[in-house]
């Protein structure tokens, strides 16, 4: 007979290693112990954060739905998330079908599939895998739960990828839910009704950015009143803003005059925008953007979008309890010490911190290099004085 100790000690063993056994290589290793994550560096090829691709060359318009990127349906396993772009850019071959990829593919995808501005893509990219991503492996899922997650970790273990809520993922979603009524990440018919709506209203039946503008507000004002855990402080404020100027600068595609973010006169088509937002697919002919978008132009759409109707930054507590957060305030009209992009930079440091509290060897290597990736395309647009480059991981 076995002594108990030594039972004890094995049951444990195995069921850690189960648990263990269970992190696929691309959830997030936040909240996991010590062990978990040496049993993990077993399991999984490990290479660690990579430094970030270079810019592509060409930027001209071309055909991307060509032939050899053509949308296929999803098998079974494959994942799709929150995100429209990156859910077309794997439905169409620009990613891994799979759902799963590098940041590094990411930034070149979208740049490839859509012309994104490589600053703006290094900055959203990086930022998402810093909170969602795996730092071991190098990925990233744009969705997250499949059967291929398994069960979901005990807390505050993170089952990770894009459509982990509160981290990057918000409230007041166009097409998705509000993480407090359940599924914040499935394409929602009834969202798409009330865009349809607007666009009737506002648009002349078209997706543009007057109706941009009163949808990002509508979704807003319904999410304060309802949700008892609404919150639209940083990052949400900079994100929800910029995902609603992403149909015009990127879904329409072709010559620059047509979707230049500033420009009243340009208008999707609304079943080409259900196409991308509920199939995940590029309408036929399609030719991505003429020349890149980065961060020097997605402000001007930014600043429309909330002057048309401002809202201020700030959360719930309890549905219609609205309190503004100040210190948000100061940043955007300018009385802060800070910017607004220095302001997300430092959210994402701060929420990388929470969730590694103590990472070590090439875990904590590969989270500081993911922070400077992060940082690299906010020095160009940002005098770094402004912004100094935080180091809470160490230098490498
Ligand atoms: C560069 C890497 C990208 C990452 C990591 C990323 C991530 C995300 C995430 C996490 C969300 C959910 C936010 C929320 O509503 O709660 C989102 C939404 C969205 N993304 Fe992306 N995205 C990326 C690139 C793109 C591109 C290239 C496009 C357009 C071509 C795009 C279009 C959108 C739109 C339109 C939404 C809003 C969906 C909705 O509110 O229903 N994204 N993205």
């Amino acid at each position: 007979m076995l002594p108990a100790l030594y039972v004890v000690v094995l049951v444990c063993l195995c069921g850690l290693a189960a648990g263990a056994s269970h992190i696929p290589a691309y959830a997030s290793l936040a909240g996991r112990s010590d062990e978990e994550i040496a049993l993990f560096m077993r399991n999984h090829p490990t290479p660690g954060a990579q430094p970030p691709p270079p810019p592509i060359k060409d930027t001209s318009s071309k055909l991307v739905n060509d032939r050899l990127h053509p949308w296929l349906p999803l098998l079974p396993g494959q994942i799709r998330g929150v995100c429209p772009g990156l859910n077309t850019l794997a439905s169409h071959g620009w990613l891994p079908r799979s759902g799963v990829a590098t940041p590094g593919q990411i930034v070149t995808a979208v740049q490839e599939g859509f012309n994104m501005g490589s600053d703006l893509a290094q900055i959203v990219t990086y930022a998402a895998m810093l909170v969602d991503g795996n730092h071991l492996t190098n990925l990233l899922s744009i969705g997250a739960k499949s059967r291929l997650t398994g069960p979901d970790p005990p807390q505050p273990a993170l089952v990770g990828g894009l459509n982990t809520h509160g981290v990057f993922e918000g409230d007041a979603s166009l097409t998705r839910g509000d993480a407090f009524f359940g599924d914040n990440h499935s394409f929602n018919e009834s969202l798409f009704d009330e865009i349809v709506a607007t666009s009737q209203q506002f648009g002349g039946g078209k997706y543009n950015l007057t109706v941009a503008a009163e949808v990002r507000f509508n979704r807003l004002v319904a999410s304060e009143q309802s949700n008892p855990e609404f919150f639209f402080g940083f990052p949400r404020f900079g994100t929800a803003y910029a995902e609603a100027a992403f149909p015009l600068t990127f879904f329409i595609g072709g010559p620059a005059e047509d979707n230049v973010p500033t420009n009243l006169n340009a208008s999707l088509d609304l079943d080409v925008m259900k196409g991308f937002f509920r199939d995940s697919r590029m309408p036929k002919n399609f030719h991505r953007r003429e020349g890149p978008l980065g961060l020097d132009i997605i402000g001007g759409a930014l600043g429309f979008l909330s002057d048309a109707h401002p809202f201020p930054p700030g959360f719930n507590t309890g549905a219609g309890n609205y309190t503004i957060d100040q210190r948000a305030v100061d940043i955007l009209t300018g009385n802060a010490e800070i910017d607004l992009l220095c302001a997300l930079y430092l959210t994402f440091v701060n929420t990388t911190i929470e969730l590694y509290p103590r990472p070590t060897g090439l875990l904590r290597k590969s989270i500081a290099v993911n922070l400077h990736n992060l940082y690299l395309p906010l020095v160009a647009v940002n005098d770094s004085a402004g912004c100094p480059e935080q180091f809470p991981f160490g230098k490498f």
